[in-house]
């Protein structure tokens, strides 16, 4: 095992994950998250915990404030079906570069469940950000990665994906179908 082993966690579910997942509508999603000063075993334990939430859920990503931890902080897994496959922790990411063509994906959300809908996004993104022990690092991804990694850094900026669908009918529909109301989306362009 690598020196990263010390936050993996099972990848299975349990019957009361440690976090409460924040719904649209929350305050607390819409709040700009503040940069991490300290990574340290407590901040580790944070990340063991929104991974055993994320996982519970099938989420495949989970940022701090959607458990209301206003912290620029994110979990990422594309792999939960593969135990050997470890996953992403982007501490206080930075968006490098997006670039490549755009690209149509169903997207959906822990914090706006049961809703799955289309969304705009260019293919590739470059981010540094910070590891779970402090490491400096540099990705670039494309296809699946890429559209979590963007979508988890949006909630850091208080941007829920349900923001980057422009026909509002059809959102309003759905949104309303989980119960949930398009007076809690705030409109941004999709794509730069
Ligand atoms: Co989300």
């Amino acid at each position: 095992m690598s020196s990263t082993s010390s936050i993996v966690i099972d990848k299975k579910k349990v019957k009361n994950p440690p976090l409460e997942v924040y719904q649209l509508g929350d305050k607390g999603l819409r709040q700009p998250a503040k940069r991490v000063t300290k990574i340290d075993e407590e901040l580790r334990e944070t990340v063991r915990q929104m991974l055993q939430t994320m996982y519970s859920q099938d989420g495949i990503g989970l940022a701090a404030p959607q458990v209301g931890i206003n912290k620029q902080l994110v979990v990422i897994d594309t792999e939960i079906d593969k135990p050997e496959v470890e996953p992403l922790v982007l501490i206080n990411p930075v968006v490098k570069r997006i670039t490549g063509p755009n690209v149509t994906d169903q997207e959906g959300c822990l914090s706006v469940v049961g809703v799955y809908m289309d969304v705009v996004r260019q293919d590739v993104v470059e981010i540094s950000y910070k590891d779970e022990h402090g490491r400096l690092k540099t990705l670039t991804a494309d296809g699946l990665l890429s559209r979590v990694i963007q979508h988890e850094i949006d909630h850091l900026n208080g941007i829920m994906f349900v923001d980057r669908i422009p026909n509002h009918l059809a959102l309003g529909q759905e949104l309303q179908k989980k119960g949930f109301t398009l007076k809690a989306v705030k409109a941004v362009k999709s794509t730069p």
